[in-house]
């Protein structure tokens, strides 16, 4: 018998296909879901390279296909792709474009569904749960379309959504994968750094966004990764961005805007404790406590420097903050 695992991959499989089936021959995908990937400016070589489809609204097309073609009820529940519920089973994913997410080796392990309405109480994404073959903390969408381009660029591009993905990368920018909304672990970090010790976090310029996001950030130092940042204009994210503004022209711009993170948070600190001598010492053992987070040494004394210019603070000061922290961890 096959374990449970692989039966899990095969069922995957038969529903991104069945997904991608119903995007471009039903006649529901043909009318709600395709122009939905259109409007968005997604072509067909995109939705062939990512997969992309489209789940029906009805309470059981994927469900009741499934069984008809032999799969187990039991598989079906154990990936989340029907919902069991008293003697009522349904589908998870109903009227919503569907983005399968594949394991570094291109198998598919879970999906991603967006509804199709923008003013609902249904949420925006339905994710699938946790699985035997899907552990959301140690997979990234997109990295199975990008590993190649990754490691011949050398450099890999963080951005926060699946449509950030799917633009970037038919506008030429192959070497991009996203952490889905969720804050960066360390076993992701750890699947990047297989490809490139180099980062650039994109992601949407929304400034609650992007002091939650910082934790996450030191974590990649932590991994000893060299992490820029470009930071967008309020409330553009990477796909809409590069949708107003066209591929060259974003390239351009991230080139021209990334910044190292150690000097974007400083700065990023700095501005918020303005003249507020108890809120910029704060930021400053803040800074410091990233600073310590790397791992070589020549360039920690490298960031130290530009911490002390853009604080205008000397750097002995700084030094001697950073060796009792340095102790207090040890
Ligand atoms: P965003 O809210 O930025 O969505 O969430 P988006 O990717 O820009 O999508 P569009 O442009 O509105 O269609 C970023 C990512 O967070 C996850 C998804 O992976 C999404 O792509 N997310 C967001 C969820 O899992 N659930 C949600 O309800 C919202
Ligand atoms: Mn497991
Ligand atoms: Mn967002
Ligand atoms: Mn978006
Ligand atoms: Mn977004």
């Amino acid at each position: 018998a096959q374990s449970e695992k692989e039966s899990q991959y095969i069922l995957s499989n038969f529903a991104k296909d069945y997904f991608h089936d119903m995007l471009l021959n039903h006649e529901q995908g043909k009318s709600i879901g395709l122009p939905y990937f259109k409007d968005r400016g997604l072509s067909m070589p995109t939705i062939q390279k990512f997969e992309l489809g489209y789940s029906l609204e009805a309470w059981d097309g994927l469900t009741s296909k499934a069984l008809a073609q032999g799969f187990k009820l039991e598989f079906l529940e154990s990936t989340g792709l029907t919902i069991v519920k008293e003697d009522k089973k349904y589908d998870r994913f109903r009227a919503r474009v569907m983005f399968p997410i594949h394991n570094i080796s291109g198998r598919v392990v879970g999906f991603g569904g967006r509804t199709l309405k923008s003013n609902d109480k249904t949420p925006k994404y339905v994710n699938s749960p946790e699985s035997e073959i899907y552990h959301k903390s140690d997979v990234l969408y997109g990295l199975y379309q990008a590993k190649q381009g990754i490691r011949s660029q050398d450099l890999c591009y963080l951005v926060e959504g699946y449509l950030d993905v799917l633009s970037l990368s038919q506008g030429g920018i192959e070497n991009v994968v996203a952490s889905s909304g969720t804050s960066l672990t360390e076993g992701q970090i750890k699947l990047i750094g297989r490809y490139t010790k180099n980062i650039t976090v994109l992601y949407d310029g929304d400034a609650a966004g992007i002091k939650a996001s910082l934790r996450g950030i030191d974590l990649i130092l932590e991994g000893g990764l060299n992490v820029n940042v470009v930071l967008f204009p309020d409330k553009e994210d990477p796909d809409s961005y590069i949708r107003k503004v066209g591929d060259t022209a974003f390239k351009q711009y991230i080139n021209t805007n990334a910044k190292d993170f150690i000097s974007f948070k400083t700065e990023l600190l700095s501005q918020e404790a303005e003249h507020n001598p108890v809120k910029k010492a704060e930021a400053i053992r803040e800074i410091i406590s990233s600073i310590a987070k790397i791992p070589d040494s020549i360039k920690r004394a490298v960031f130290l420097q530009r911490c002390s210019v853009i604080f205008g603070i000397e750097e002995q000061v700084l030094l001697t903050e950073y060796n009792k922290l340095m102790k207090q961890e040890r």
